[in-house]
């Protein structure tokens, strides 16, 4: 509960903008900071915020967007307020005043930019307590470049007189090098006054939020906690900035990132294990976990997979939806694609790729191999170069492995088949029925040797060269 607010704080994400400065056919809104999308980032804040209630001002790709934030939160957690044509800040919030029609003139509304990702939790309950006084609170910040943002002027006794928008300034105004990151915290009743009294008497013709701050209490922030989004330079700046926190927070986890510049965590990985290793130039993406002493060497990509305990993934493994047991191994220069299951002690390596492939505790396809709709059973071996021949152009079938099964080298698995129980495959078979357990199976041709025909043939060769 927050001291002196019987209430909590209404959040109110501005992201209606199409973001032109981004020359793309996507919202702003839907390009990813560390593999989360920047309307993820702010609901999260508003989240961690403990906000009453959280609406969100859409305008471009509306639809899209909301869906992003269905698919997260559920239907109805977020409400969606549509502003249809974009005319400025001030604007949006005005479209966002009807849904706010129920609440009482004290009740405080937090506004947050939608494209300034990393502003924390925290820093939202400081704005709620800053307003107390005066009704109204924003943030301020200094940023370490040059940067076309609104510039506070104040006025002879330190009062904050104004916002004046970058393209609005003087070269005097531009001088000033605090800043406004464009968050605020405004009691409702405050709010609605300020809003209805905007014009849009200025540079760009639009309706400026910023044109309520006069007399706002100030709280100035880090640079790197409100740097917003405008293009590609600002969206690759914050991403760095994201990833060094999320880096740092696993290394004081017990996580160690051999090269943090060089490693690549998204934000929703939601368990690394203390003790884990993570060589240079490795991404964890989507809701990878990984267990404890688990090794991960460089260049490794892992999208959505799940690591046990104590694996060792070899340098160069692609991962996608996999689920990798307990001292099992990987690669190097294996790839695992979806629905690829280890079990505990099993191992591929050498381009082997899996896919919908499940390897049973102790199994090994150590060199060359490609394993698709396939289950492989406890300590079966499956030699270099086998293939399972799991599609016929139309339908996909499905390759048994049994237990303890032995695959000779360079075999292909002709599917729907099964191999029994400890049977054994010969290198080089082609198999297309079913081999009953215990026994050996093999299809190629016997082998013939031809007594001295190489040097007959080489020197019948030599002599047509005469
Ligand atoms: C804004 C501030 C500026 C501040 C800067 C900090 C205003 C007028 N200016 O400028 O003082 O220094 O942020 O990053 O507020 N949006 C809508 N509807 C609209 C227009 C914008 O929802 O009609 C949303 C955008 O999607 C965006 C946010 O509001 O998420 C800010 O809009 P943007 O155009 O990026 O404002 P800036 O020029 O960056
Ligand atoms: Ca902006």
């Amino acid at each position: 509960m927050l001291p002196h607010m019987s209430q909590s704080p209404v959040v109110l994400i501005l992201a209606a903008g199409l973001g032109t400065r981004m020359k793309s056919d996507r919202s702003k809104m839907l390009h990813a900071v560390a593999g989360r999308s920047l309307i993820t980032w702010s609901l999260e804040t508003a989240r961690g915020a403990r906000a009453g209630r959280t609406l969100v001002v859409l305008g471009h790709q509306s639809d899209e967007i909301t869906q992003v934030i269905e698919q997260r939160y559920g239907a109805g957690a977020v409400e969606v307020v549509i502003q249809k044509e974009q005319r400025g800040t001030g604007h949006a919030v005005m479209a966002a005043l009807p849904s706010l029609q129920g609440e009482p003139d004290d009740r405080v509304i937090v506004i947050l930019t939608g494209d300034a990702p990393l502003f924390p939790a925290e820093r939202v309950t400081e704005l709620v307590r800053a307003c107390a006084d005066t009704g109204i609170a924003l943030v301020s910040t200094r940023p370490t470049e040059a940067m076309a943002y609104g510039r506070l002027v104040r006025g002879a006794g330190g009062a904050l007189e104004r916002i004046v928008e970058h393209g609005d300034a003087t070269a005097d105004e531009r001088a000033i090098d605090e800043m406004n990151a464009g968050f605020y915290a405004v009691r409702l009743g405050r709010l609605r006054e300020a809003v209805s009294a905007l014009t849009s008497d200025n540079a760009q013709g639009e309706l400026y939020l910023t044109d309520i701050a006069a007399d706002a209490t100030v709280v100035e922030a880090p640079f790197d906690e409100v740097r917003g989004i405008n293009d590609r330079v600002d969206l690759a700046a914050v991403d760095a900035v994201a990833r060094q926190r999320i880096n740092r927070r696993w290394m004081r986890e017990g996580v160690t990132l051999v090269a943090p510049d060089q490693t690549f965590i998204d934000a929703d990985v939601a368990a690394i294990a203390p003790d884990v290793w993570i060589g240079p130039g490795v991404h964890l993406r989507g809701q990878t976990k990984v267990g404890a002493r688990s090794r991960i060497d460089a260049g490794c990509v892992l999208q959505d997979v799940a690591l046990g305990e104590d694996v060792w993934v070899k340098p160069y493994s692609v991962m996608t939806e996999a689920a990798i047991g307990d001292r099992a191994q990987v690669g190097p220069f294996s790839h695992c694609r979806p629905g690829t299951v280890l079990d505990e002690e099993a191992r591929i390596g050498n381009f082997v790729e899996t896919k919908k492939a499940h390897l049973m505790a102790g199994a090994k396809a150590n060199h060359l191999s490609y394993l698709g709709d396939a289950s492989v059973g406890a300590r079966a071996n499956v030699g270099a170069g086998t293939i399972t021949c799991n599609y016929d152009g139309v339908k996909k079938y499905k390759t048994v492995i049994e237990a303890g099964a032995f695959i000779g080298s360079d075999t292909q698995l002709v599917a729907p088949v099964t191999i029994g129980r400890d049977a054994y495959v010969g290198s080089g078979t082609t198999v297309t029925k079913d081999v009953p357990r215990g026994s050996l199976a093999l299809s190629r041709a016997k082998q013939v040797n031809v007594d001295g025909w190489a040097d007959r043939f080489r020197e019948a060769q030599r002599k047509r060269g005469k």
